[in-house]
């Protein structure tokens, strides 16, 4: 069926077709959290995942820190049970990501091992210093909504849950943080906790912008933040000039303390 659709999806048609490792595999929910769960007990090569990474830092950044409009999410110091988690829910179709759906094939990036790998070496980024964040206006009220309804599950400096893959969400950029919470919201992402999707559906715009202001202000600590003008050693040869602007984070004030 899917190999019917015309030229406009031949890349993908060719991944589902061609891909061996791919032919046959189940998809979906179960399917993807077998393979997270697989790949959390691996224990990671650190050095092969940041071969792999190259994979990846086209898009998120030699760095890892995204872009500051928030279409690239910041993945530096993510926990690397949250993004092999995210890794296994894309490529099950568990979670739609057009744009990076390729890229996450086991033909690509290869199986269990690699998520590991890839995902450590992640997890050992330091973060951005500086990121996207909102208006500051709201910031009171932001932290409330936070402090109530959020710190349960991701913390109470926004520094996730490694045991129950709970994203880290400190420092990352606040366009990002509104697109994931609507899709969540909205049921668009549909990998996500069944227990925020629920709890998260009374709250209004303005509560809304508000805690993603406050949580994309959460610094993270200084052993997990770069220092300003940080580039990534492991990749010196790559053009950083040639990034659009937005990947240089260098627009974005940096977030105060609070
Ligand atoms: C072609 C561009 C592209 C490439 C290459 C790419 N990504 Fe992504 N990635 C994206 C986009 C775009 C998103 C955000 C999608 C959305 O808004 O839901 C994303 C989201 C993610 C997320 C979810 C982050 C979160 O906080 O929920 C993870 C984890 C991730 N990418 C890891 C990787 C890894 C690891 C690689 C390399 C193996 C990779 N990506 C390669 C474009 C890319
Ligand atoms: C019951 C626990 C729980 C509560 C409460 C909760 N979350 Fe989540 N949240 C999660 C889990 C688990 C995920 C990851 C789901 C997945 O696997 O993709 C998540 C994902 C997210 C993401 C996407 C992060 C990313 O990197 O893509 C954002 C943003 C978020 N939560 C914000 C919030 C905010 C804001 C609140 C409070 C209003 C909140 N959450 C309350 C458990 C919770």
């Amino acid at each position: 069926m899917r190999c019917r659709f015309g030229i406009a999806v031949a890349a993908l048609a060719a991944v589902f077709c061609i891909d061996p490792a791919w032919a046959g595999r189940v998809y979906g929910p179960e399917a993807a959290m077998a393979e997270a769960n697989r790949a959390i007990g691996l224990t990671p090569d650190i050095g092969n995942g940041r071969e792999l990474y190259k994979i990846c830092l086209v898009c998120h950044g030699p760095e890892g820190w995204g872009s500051s409009n928030g279409y690239y999410p910041q993945v530096a110091g993510q926990l690397a049970s949250v993004t092999i988690k995210q890794l296994a829910d894309i490529r099950a179709r568990n979670r739609d990501n057009p744009t990076m759906f390729p890229f996450s094939m086991p033909s690509t990036l290869g199986g269990a091992q690699e998520m590991a790998d890839v995902s450590a070496y992640i997890a050992s980024l330091p973060m951005s210093p500086v990121n996207d964040v909102g208006s500051g206006h709201d910031l009171e009220l932001g932290k409330r909504v936070y402090i109530e309804e959020c710190a349960e599950c991701h913390g109470n400096r926004g520094q996730g849950d490694l045991q129950d893959h709970i994203p880290l969400v400190m420092g990352q950029h606040f366009s990002y943080l509104m697109r994931q919470f609507t899709w969540i919201r909205h049921g668009k992402r549909r990998n996500a906790d069944a227990k925020m999707v629920k709890q998260i559906q009374r709250f209004t715009a303005r509560e809304v912008a508000a805690v993603m202001d406050y949580i994309s202000r959460l610094r993270p600590p200084p052993e997990k933040t770069a220092p300003p003008g940080w580039q990534n050693p492991d990749f010196p040869g790559f053009a950083r000039h040639d990034l659009p602007p937005q990947m240089l984070l260098h627009g974005v004030p940096p977030s105060p303390r609070n």
